[in-house]
């Protein structure tokens, strides 16, 4: 079998398991397909996912849901002004009986890492977690420990309170494959999700469905989803285009291209689907690249947004057939 035909087999198997994962998903997190499907794009493309919203939206509940529907280990840590880099990848602890150190591993030697309100950490701080996600690995005096795989960290920020916090410089903003919202659910999702919750959690039913080791394997089989030429040189047209528009005073990096041609893979993955359609970059357009670009001051000041950009810049390019 040749490379492609092989990953259509894998991706078709993992189709059935992902369509059970996602409802498993849906049942805790009601009304809400695309904030899962964003999810699960960023956790099988291998990358780290930002959510911005409001409290109470759902954050914890989808964090945790993940960590469960993988059987992971899943911690939090809450943010604050006098968080250490410490207090989130370990130190070396004197152990007095030994009269030695030893290594006390922080909360993010976990599988699932809810950072929450990243922002409002010490740029320091900040940068330790941010270094630990894009190098799977933590050093601490000289010696470096591994990280657990998988290993996902879901950050969240409140979009309405910017008062007292460290706002993540654009480089850093980088390492997160997805930027998302999760937002309110419909008026019919919110009421079946009250009774939902009337007697029971839903969160303490959700069972897992594949394990750590199988997701790492998922993992590896995005990267083998087919993106033909036609498909790619749309992506980068995308992405040149960012270059040139007047609202953004910077536009994607290579990175970024990167970074959105392993995101469409990934969707086309969720989707069961081992080729990545037009349709996938377009859909990710707003979310992969929305916060690796910078609006000019007038745009800014005009009220526009990043996203709204991008899907400007997506509607102007030419779509392959
Ligand atoms: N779309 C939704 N479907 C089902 N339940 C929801 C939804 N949104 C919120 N909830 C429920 O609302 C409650 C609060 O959710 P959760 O704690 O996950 O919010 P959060 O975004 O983490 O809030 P905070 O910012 O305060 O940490 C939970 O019981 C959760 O299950
Ligand atoms: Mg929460």
């Amino acid at each position: 079998m040749n490379d492609v035909a092989h990953a259509a087999t894998r991706v078709g198997a993992d189709g059935e398991r992902l369509a059970a994962i996602r409802t498993a998903l849906g049942a805790v997190i009601q009304g809400k397909p695309d904030a899962i499907e964003l999810l699960l794009v960023g956790v099988l493309a291998g990358g780290h996912v930002l959510v911005e919203d409001v409290p109470g939206v759902g954050k914890t509940t989808l964090a945790k849901t993940l960590a469960r529907v993988f059987a992971m280990s899943y911690s939090r840590v809450q943010f604050t002004p006098d968080l250490l880099p410490a207090d989130i990848i370990g130190a070396q602890v004197l152990d007095p009986r030994a009269g030695s150190f030893s290594f006390h591993k922080g909360p993010v030697f976990t599988n699932v890492l809810l950072a929450d309100e990243i922002n409002r950490a010490s740029p320091r701080t900040q940068s330790a977690l941010l270094e630990a996600m894009s190098e799977a690995q933590v050093t601490v005096d000289g010696v470096t420990y591994e990280l657990p795989r998988p290993f996902f960290v879901l950050a969240t920020q409140n979009p309405n309170e910017y008062a007292g916090t460290y706002p993540l410089p654009e480089a850093q903003l980088d390492r997160f494959l997805v930027r998302m919202g999760i937002g309110y659910p419909s008026a019919e999702a919110e009421l079946a999700m009250l009774y939902a919750r009337q007697r029971v959690d839903p969160l303490d039913a959700v069972k897992p469905i594949a394990t750590g080791e199988e997701l790492a394997q998922m993992q590896a089989a995005v990267r083998d989803v087919e993106v033909k030429p036609p498909v790619g040189r749309y992506l980068l047209s995308i992405v040149a285009a960012t270059r040139q528009q007047k609202d953004l005073a910077l536009g994607v990096s290579p990175r970024g291209a990167i970074a959105l041609f392993r995101a469409a893979q990934a969707r086309a993955y969720v989707a069961g689907r081992p080729w990545v359609s037009p349709d996938d970059v377009q859909a990710l357009a707003g979310p992969v690249l929305g916060h690796r670009v910078a609006l000019t001051p007038e745009a800014r000041y005009s009220g526009r947004d990043a996203e709204l950009v991008i899907r400007d810049v997506v509607s102007g390019v030419r779509v392959p057939l």
